[in-house]
């Protein structure tokens, strides 16, 4: 089959694999119809690599047609139309029991001291062969895959996987219903279904900070009060915007490739310079992080309010400005979404009146020969990608 495979910094290439099999009783195989680029793999494109192989499948973000199922999964069979959530949990330990399927016990990475393993994501997550292929092995699937109905468009239910319930954990760790006032940086796609979410959620006051024309325009026009990040005095705009105090909560949907960070850049990029053994030491030793954005947030959030991050960091060193957290009594939440957990919640607002706009959420639908060029696209923010769809 073909997969688009990872072979260096910003090198990706669409090559001949073998076909995956069944290989435990809990597995099955899905024919993928769409399987969608993410900020997540941008990560991989360029900060990340000492954490891959040369060949490793790419991809968090697809949905399909069940191929064969495995004898231990029972809710799903061939023909089944079905979505994979990016993390791969098995929906009976503890800790899926208490809805944190990110940390599931027996996908667990004790290993690397990392939580549960995730489709297409290095290393440090089980190295599992991603979903930017023709088909896909999903394991666990006797609990993970989201069986959706016949009719309407793959891109009405591909965004189960990964962009719906990111967004909708971070606003519900931002305080959901219980806030008035939301400041969400970054406008790509995980900030810009934030927005929507706080807007179906009857959140008064959501305002969105990026830097791209086209990604502030897309919000402005639903109805985000945006602010550019490039503007005179973002902090000042925003607190006049929000009573003089600040918003109840702000969403990081940035992460750790933030603009504006010239030192995080200058050791990115010099990890990227290294051998995989060295730059990982360096990462797991020094800061590595931008972290423009999360330090951003902490300056804008009112006392005692809410930082909610769903953007990826990496670092292990990188300072903190714990006195500012602990004087302005700010509660921090964060982490991988638990994608499972937040389906039923989601599940209403994908209905014909499409209240999200999922139906037209990308703006690119490519085939999957051209992923390379299409992650250049989306990295480089060029020709307005904002979500790209690879069709296998
Ligand atoms: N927690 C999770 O489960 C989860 C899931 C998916 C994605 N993510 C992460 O969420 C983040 C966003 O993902 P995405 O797909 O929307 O990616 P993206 O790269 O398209 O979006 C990031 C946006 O942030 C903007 N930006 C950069 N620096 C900024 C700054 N200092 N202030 C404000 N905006 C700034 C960029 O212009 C861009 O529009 C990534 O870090 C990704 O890894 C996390
Ligand atoms: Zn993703
Ligand atoms: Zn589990």
């Amino acid at each position: 089959m073909k997969a688009l495979t990872w072979h260096g910094r910003r090198d990706v290439r669409v090559d001949e694999v073998p076909d995956p099999t069944i290989e435990q009783p809990t597995d099955a195989i899905v024919r993928v119809t769409s399987t969608a680029i993410c900020g997540s793999d941008l990560h991989l494109y360029e900060v990340l690599g000492p954490f891959l192989d040369e060949g490793d499948i790419l991809g968090h973000e697809p949905m399909g047609i069940v191929e064969e199922v495995g004898a231990e999964v029972s809710h799903i069979a061939p023909g089944d139309r079905v979505v994979i959530p990016f993390n791969i949990s098995c929906g009976h330990c503890w800790m899926c029991g208490q809805g944190l399927q990110t940390q599931c016990e027996t996908t667990q990475n004790r290993d690397q001291e990392m939580g549960a393993s995730l489709l297409g994501y290095t290393k440090l997550y089980g190295q599992v062969p991603g979903g930017q292929a023709e088909y896909l092995r999903v394991p666990q699937a006797q609990y993970g895959p989201i069986k959706v109905p016949e009719g309407p468009s793959d891109d009405r239910f591909l965004f189960l996987s990964d962009v719906l319930p990111t967004a909708w954990q971070a606003v519900e760790y931002a305080g959901g219903e219980d806030i008035d006032s939301l400041v969400v940086l970054g406008l790509g796609p995980i900030g810009d279904m934030a927005t929507r979410i706080a807007q179906q959620r009857g959140i008064a006051n959501v305002i969105g900070v990026d830097l791209v024309p086209e990604r502030n325009a897309r919000a402005r026009a639903h109805g985000v009060d945006v602010v550019d990040l490039e503007g005179d005095d973002v902090v000042a705009e925003i607190r006049e915007k929000t009573g003089g105090r600040g918003p109840d909560a702000v969403i990081d949907a940035v992460g750790m490739e933030a603009h504006g960070a010239p030192i995080g850049k200058l050791a990115q990029n010099i990890a990227g310079l290294l051998p995989d053994a060295v730059a990982r030491k360096l990462m797991e030793n020094a800061g590595v992080d931008r972290l423009s954005a999360m330090n951003l947030a902490f300056e804008l959030v009112r006392r005692g309010g809410t930082v909610s991050l769903s953007g990826v960091y990496g670092g292990t060193a990188d300072p903190l400005p714990m006195l500012n957290i602990f004087d302005k009594q700010i509660q921090i939440r964060m982490g991988q979404a638990n994608v499972k957990r937040w389906v039923d919640d989601i599940l209403p607002l994908l209905g014909d009146d499409d209240p999200l706009g999922v139906d037209d959420f990308a703006t690119h639908r490519v085939p999957l020969a051209e992923a390379p060029r299409a992650y250049e696209m989306f990295q480089k923010k060029e020709d307005g990608a904002i979500k790209v769809v690879l069709s296998p």
